[in-house]
């Protein structure tokens, strides 16, 4: 059977939704459980695809774990290989966070390439580059990164700022002998819980939510506290997007509203007022929704995971809006699909001009990675008809219970299952 969603024009959203754990949280914290002498427990994980996805790696390699109702027990003291295959690699890019771990710890891994995916070729040179600055000996054949040799702290400049290369280093130098500096570090939410269980579990680490880390390594494995993981800002973000777009008042539970500082600017900015408390937001229904500049960054700045769903609100908005992807070279898949709904949206190169406001009416769309397929679940809300989102597998990854989520709010929207053609 072939799954797809289908959304009707929904009316005015209402009410509340609790935001889950963050998935870009989860999965560093689960790759770091390599690291630790014993089990221990993580609350508020998101039962979303990704996390599915590197648990089982983690079983592939020999761990054990327990995961139920949004608590994760795991044990990896029995991990007894280390090759992660490329069956699963394939699926999540995200994998190549087993790979600081892993080398750190039995001195000798194989990690398969995680090849590009649709927003870039995202490549990890610059994790590779890294650890063999640290000692490690990298081969790539057959598709794999061939890594070995005993880790050493060093000096270590990130020519781009990049999340999952500090946390791979960051990782691998809180096992390794000596001090390692990392400058230029990803200083996102998520890098700063790791960094924190990380310190939690012994590891001496300064700098922590500032560009340069400076991490003393233990040179044995730690002794990880139980961890609750933080909420997730780009959930939390898409449904403020969703309000936005219905020009609704909703409310969103659980959040930290300090990690979405820039996109509550941008929200305010096209006209929405927020009542901010110290756990939820709401957000209420602009006079008039106004047009808006955006360029993606590195975090405190506006994220690049908010892209695809802010060009949606800005279909609505009475104008032109400009956004401008800094960070992926080929993350405006969103567009095409958009403009299938009569979305009226140009690119020049990496920047976006959004012709608004816009009629959109539904259509056949398909999506083509994670948060692109957010935007056309945004856009199905006000679409008039019907709206069908294609290759639904990719929402799945990121977003738990969207579909239960989005009906509590009065949304229109359910999975369909029809024969494979
Ligand atoms: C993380 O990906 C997130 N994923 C992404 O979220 C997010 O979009 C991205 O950071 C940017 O915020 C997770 O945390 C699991 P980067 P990551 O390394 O670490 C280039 C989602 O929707 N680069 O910060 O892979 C890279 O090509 C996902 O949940 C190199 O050139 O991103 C990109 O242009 C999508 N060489 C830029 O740096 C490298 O070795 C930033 O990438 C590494 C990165």
């Amino acid at each position: 059977m072939y799954k797809y969603l289908l959304i009707k024009e929904s009316p005015k959203l209402k009410g509340s939704v609790k935001i889950s754990g963050a998935k870009n949280a989860a999965l560093p914290l689960i790759a770091a459980t390599i690291l630790s002498k014993n089990s221990l427990t993580l609350k508020n994980v998101p039962n979303v695809a990704d996390v599915n996805t590197l648990l089982k790696l983690i079983k592939n390699l020999g761990g054990e774990f327990e995961f139920k109702d949004n608590t994760l027990k795991i044990d990896t003291s029995s991990i007894n290989h280390t090759i992660a295959t490329y069956e699963i690699v394939k699926t999540m890019r995200a994998s190549i966070l087993v790979l600081g771990p892993l080398l750190a710890r039995f001195g000798d891994c194989k990690v398969s390439l995680p090849g590009g995916c649709a927003i870039g070729a995202r490549p990890v040179d610059l994790h590779l580059k890294a650890l063999t600055q640290m000692g490690a000996n990298i081969k790539i054949e057959g598709g794999y990164i061939h890594a070995s040799g005993k880790l050493k702290g060093c000096d270590i400049v990130f020519d781009k700022v990049t999340v999952t290369g500090t946390e791979n280093i960051a990782m691998a130098a809180s096992i390794a002998k000596g001090t390692t500096r990392i400058i230029n570090a990803a200083k996102e939410p998520e890098v700063i819980q790791l960094c924190k269980a990380l310190k939690e579990a012994g590891v001496e680490i300064d700098g922590i939510g500032t560009n340069e880390l400076v991490i003393k390594g233990q040179n044995e494995l730690l002794d990880f506290k139980d961890i609750k993981i933080i909420p997730d800002r780009i959930e939390a973000g898409t449904y403020l997007a969703a309000g936005a777009i219905t020009n609704s008042k909703i409310t969103i539970e659980d959040v930290i509203p300090a990690h979405l500082e820039s996109i509550l600017v941008k929200l305010k900015s096209m006209g929405f007022s927020l009542t901010i408390d110290d756990n939820k937001i709401t957000i209420h229904p602009a006079d008039e929704i106004k047009p808006i500049t955006i360029q993606t960054s590195e975090y405190p700045g506006f994220p690049t995971d908010m892209q695809a769903q802010f060009m949606a609100i800005a279909t609505q908005a009475n104008g032109v809006s400009t956004i401008e992807e800094r960070l992926f070279e080929n993350r405006f898949m969103h567009i095409p699909e958009l403009n299938r709904l009569g979305a009226k949206i140009d690119i020049r190169g990496k920047i976006a001009n959004i012709y608004g406001p816009t009629t959109l009416i539904g259509a056949d769309v398909m999506a083509t990675d994670l948060r692109a397929s957010s935007a056309l679940v945004l856009a199905g809300l006000i679409a008039k008809n019907e709206t069908k989102v294609h290759r639904i597998y990719h929402l799945f990854r990121g977003y738990e219970n969207l579909v239960e989520k989005f009906k509590s709010l009065g949304a229109y929207m359910e999975i369909r299952e029809e024969p494979i053609p």
